[in-house]
């Protein structure tokens, strides 16, 4: 029986690293380390949530083109968008990145930036021109979920000069590959761009230098060259037998951009646009679902607004709320719960009992700080006192009945009984 189990571990380890060894795998750069081994019991695979038309084929150099997340727009003459970060103060030169390929390193924010709608604290640097926007260990991270200004194989290590920049200055980040090569491709001159992420979650892109045509820089098999944005939705699949997990990347809205616009000194403005994922009540829901292309809907059990394709998208499934989903703004779980404007009645009765429940709070804090300074100081005027309540309570209570109308002083008193004795 334990031999069945080893053997079947076995096999589903083997099959892993048969993959594994395909691939051209972005090691974590440092202590991250560790955390590689645990990718062995998934098996990736990549799908398209919904395979779109192209937007616009007729796209131009400069041309603004609207996507379902982002409007994008190209400019020949970006060079406003180049942030000259270089020598300032809260640059770091990324030391484990800028003598590497393909290596990566999660860098904590100091805000937090809305992608595709969803809030990250951290994004992961890469030596090949991008960042991944998600937290999964995967060989799937330059197919999935990226931030590509320059997606290729770049190497820091072949040239003396080459380094990786970021400054994040509170309200964004800047990432900088600076004068790096391509690897096994040393002819080819230094490339130098950037990125910015802003806090509000507009993404610039700027190219300083760009020594050749991006188009003619050959794809490799396990790494791509790529401009753009991509996010994915996760799904996972434990196997009956074996104990590995399927992880399905599914591709949402993918916002490309034409290798024929990356040249030196242009730039690329990406501004999201408004999506279900921002709407936090049922209400606000309904009314993006009006304002955008996005047919939203509200779940009540998971108190999230979908069109069913964004990272929530499993709880979507596993809470089921596809069947019980709100799709309209007159549905009474709509109007019960998550709006603030319906009969201002049920609202001023929310608002007293909240007055009530404050001032009742106060006169137990006040009570019980009088209590603690009692019992701390006995010699005092409210010590004596305080001796004198817990002695003869009866005695007390029917004296001071008359004086003291608070209910809620009553019961305080007899409370801190058992503390005196
Ligand atoms: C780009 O698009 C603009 C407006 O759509 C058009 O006026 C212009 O001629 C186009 N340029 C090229 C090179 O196709
Ligand atoms: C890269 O190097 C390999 C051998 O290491 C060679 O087969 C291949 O042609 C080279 N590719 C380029 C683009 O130079
Ligand atoms: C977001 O921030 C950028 C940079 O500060 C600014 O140019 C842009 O206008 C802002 N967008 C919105 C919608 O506030
Ligand atoms: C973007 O380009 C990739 C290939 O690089 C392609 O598979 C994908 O369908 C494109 N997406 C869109 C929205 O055009
Ligand atoms: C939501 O949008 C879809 C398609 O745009 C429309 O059919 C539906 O009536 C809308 N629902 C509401 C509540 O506006």
């Amino acid at each position: 029986m334990k031999l069945q189990t080893a053997f079947l571990l076995f096999g589903a380890l083997s099959s892993c690293l048969c993959i594994e060894s395909e691939a051209l795998e972005y090691q974590a750069n440092g202590q991250e380390r560790k955390g590689v081994r645990s990718e062995n019991t998934f098996i990736d695979s990549l799908r398209h949530h919904r395979v779109r038309k192209s937007i616009d084929p007729t796209e131009n150099i400069t041309e603004k083109i609207n996507h379902r997340y982002y409007e994008s727009q190209v400019f020949r003459d970006g060079q406003k968008y180049w942030k000259y970060i270089e020598g300032k103060r809260k640059t770091i030169k990324q030391t484990g990145l800028s003598d590497h390929y393909l290596t990566k390193k999660t860098l904590k924010l100091s805000f937090k930036f809305p992608y595709y709608g969803h809030y990250l604290d951290s994004v992961v640097l890469t030596t090949g021109g991008f960042l991944y926007m998600d937290v999964h260990n995967t060989r799937l991270i330059a197919d999935v979920q990226y931030l590509a200004p320059l997606m290729a194989y770049f190497n820091s290590k072949l040239g003396s000069d080459s380094k990786i920049l970021t400054l994040d200055d509170g309200t964004q980040l800047t990432v900088q590959w600076s004068n790096i090569r391509l690897h096994n491709n040393t002819n080819v001159g230094p490339f130098s761009f950037q990125c910015t992420l802003h806090s509000n979650g507009t993404i610039w892109f700027a190219y300083k230098q760009i020594p050749v045509d991006v188009d003619s820089i050959p794809d490799r098999t396990y790494h791509p060259v790529r401009v753009g944005l991509s996010d994915a939705f996760v799904i996972l699949q434990r196997d009956r037998v074996r104990p590995i997990i399927y992880r399905y990347f599914f591709i949402y809205s993918q916002v490309n951009i034409s290798k024929k616009s990356v040249v030196s000194g242009s730039a690329v403005v990406f501004r999201p646009k408004p999506s279900c994922v921002t709407g936090d009540s049922c209400s606000q829901c309904m009314k993006l679902n009006q304002t955008t292309e996005f047919v939203c809907q509200w779940c009540p059990a998971t108190t999230r607004c979908s069109d069913g394709a964004d990272r929530h998208r499993a709880e979507w499934e596993s809470s089921n709320c596809a069947s019980m989903a709100v799709k309209k703004i007159t549905d009474k779980r709509c109007v019960a719960k998550g709006t603030n404007q319906n009969q201002s009645g049920g609202d001023g009765i929310g608002a007293g009992a909240i007055f009530v429940i404050c001032i009742v709070l106060v006169l137990v804090i006040c009570i019980s700080a009088w209590c603690f300074y009692a019992y701390r100081y006995p010699t005092t005027k409210s010590g004596l006192y305080l001796i004198e309540l817990s002695r003869r309570p009866r005695e007390f209570f029917s004296r001071g009945s008359s004086g003291s109308p608070s209910s809620s002083g009553h019961a305080a008193p007899s409370d801190i009984k058992p503390r005196v004795l």
